[in-house]
């Protein structure tokens, strides 16, 4: 059975959302799912702006035939083609053989390579600003080059200034019924998934992203479709999420704000990291956010870095390395090109204590980010001295956060 949105008397929301899904790019936790956008635009012709995932694929199917009204599907547009977007494609082209894929060159190699079906005959290949009529709505395709994968086109129709923005602008979260964001307490809701989608999924091609940010703020939108998550079509709600990700992009924190992170094996390195909390809670500072790394997942902490200030890096050593899971997040953090943070290193270890410099090492690797203490080397457990050392920590955060 059918279930889609109307957008306006030409544009139908015919995609849909999947709560099933544990790990989204089986990575990803997505406890409050995630919705796979798919839009119909009805005009002189028929036009299919992306397919969806295998998972919701029923559902498409019937949304499509409903949006049709009975009508022959004319244009396929694909933007993007990662599986969770372009795996129908070749139902579509089954079950309405008289489709054209609009594509530029790199969609269809990736077609060629996703698929077997003879592309070459239906494709209709645009170029970098090309434009196509459909009827009262003319499509401008604007290439967006690694947001997220190399092919990756927007694009953009004047009459309803609506940017299809592909996998930019997107979130994590299934949709409840409510597609539009002004229907959602956004903020509340969703941001933290947001900018989790955001940071981990195309984190490290910010430039790439500020690119695309400076080509749409030529254009006047007043709505934006994107691939995952609501639809925007409030103009200061728009601005204030592509505000969101012009910080983003640039690798600017949000806050100001302190983040504690700790690897602990028998819990004294914990010990050290509530310590530090209760001194930065003396010194005024409110926003301090702690975290075991073997606990939360690394995508949050990774989000979590990138929308803070400060942050507090401690490690027990484990096989005369960091320990392990602090290794992978900090890995993770230099893959995504964080930078332009304070960052306070604090190690722990019984015998040849290594987390500490190891960390350094890391972070030495990574662009701006600015190492505020001598490192703070623990013995086993915390000991006065170190609480001497903490304290110091402590003013030093609270005057930067502060
Ligand atoms: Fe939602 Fe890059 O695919």
């Amino acid at each position: 059975m059918h279930n889609t949105r109307k957008i306006d008397s030409s544009l139908t929301y015919i995609g849909a959302s999947d709560r099933r899904l544990a790990l989204f790019e089986s990575i990803y936790p997505i406890e409050r799912g995630v919705s796979y956008n798919s839009y119909l635009l009805n005009d002189e012709k028929t036009v299919l702006l992306d397919t969806v995932d295998p998972s919701v694929s029923r559902q498409f199917f019937d949304n499509l035939k409903y949006a049709l009204g009975g009508r022959d599907l004319d244009y396929m547009v694909i933007h993007h083609m990662e599986p969770d977007h372009c795996s129908m494609i070749e139902d579509v082209v089954m079950r309405y053989p008289n489709v054209k894929i609009i594509a530029n060159q790199k969609i269809v190699q990736m077609i060629k390579q996703f698929f077997d079906f003879d592309v070459d005959s239906r494709a209709v290949v645009v170029k970098d600003g090309e434009s196509i009529s459909f009827g009262e709505h003319t499509l401008t395709f604007v290439f967006a080059p690694m947001v997220h994968w190399p092919e990756v086109m927007v694009s953009y129709d004047s009459k309803s200034k609506t940017l299809f923005s592909a996998d930019a602008f997107g979130t994590f979260g299934a949709l409840s019924g409510n597609l539009f964001s002004d229907e959602y307490d956004f903020e509340r809701e969703w941001l933290d998934d947001a900018r989790r989608y955001y940071i981990n999924i195309v984190g490290k091609y910010g430039l790439q992203v500020t690119n695309l940010l400076k080509k749409a703020s030529a254009l006047d939108i007043e709505r934006i479709c994107p691939l995952h998550g609501p639809v925007w079509r409030d103009k200061e709600a728009i601005s204030w999420f592509i505000d969101k990700h012009i910080k983003w992009a640039g690798y600017e924190s949000e806050k100001k704000g302190v983040i504690i992170i700790y690897g602990s094996i028998y819990g004294n390195t914990a010990s050290a990291a509530a310590i530090l909390g209760t001194k930065l809670s003396e010194r005024g500072v409110r926003d301090i956010h702690t975290y075991d790394v073997s606990v939360t997942d690394r995508s949050i902490l990774v989000s979590e870095c990138f929308k803070y200030s400060a942050i507090v890096f401690m490690s027990s050593t484990y096989n005369l390395e960091i320990f392990t899971n602090m290794q992978d997040l900090i890995i993770d953090l230099k893959e995504h090109l964080f930078q332009n943070r304070d960052v306070a290193l604090v190690e722990n270890g019984t015998w040849a204590l290594q987390s500490g410099k190891k960390m350094g090492e890391l972070f030495a690797q990574m662009k701006n980010i600015r190492i505020i203490n001598d490192l703070i080397s623990i013995k086993s457990s915390v000991k006065e001295k170190d609480i001497g050392e903490l304290e110091a920590l402590s003013d030093k955060i609270a005057e930067l956060v502060l």
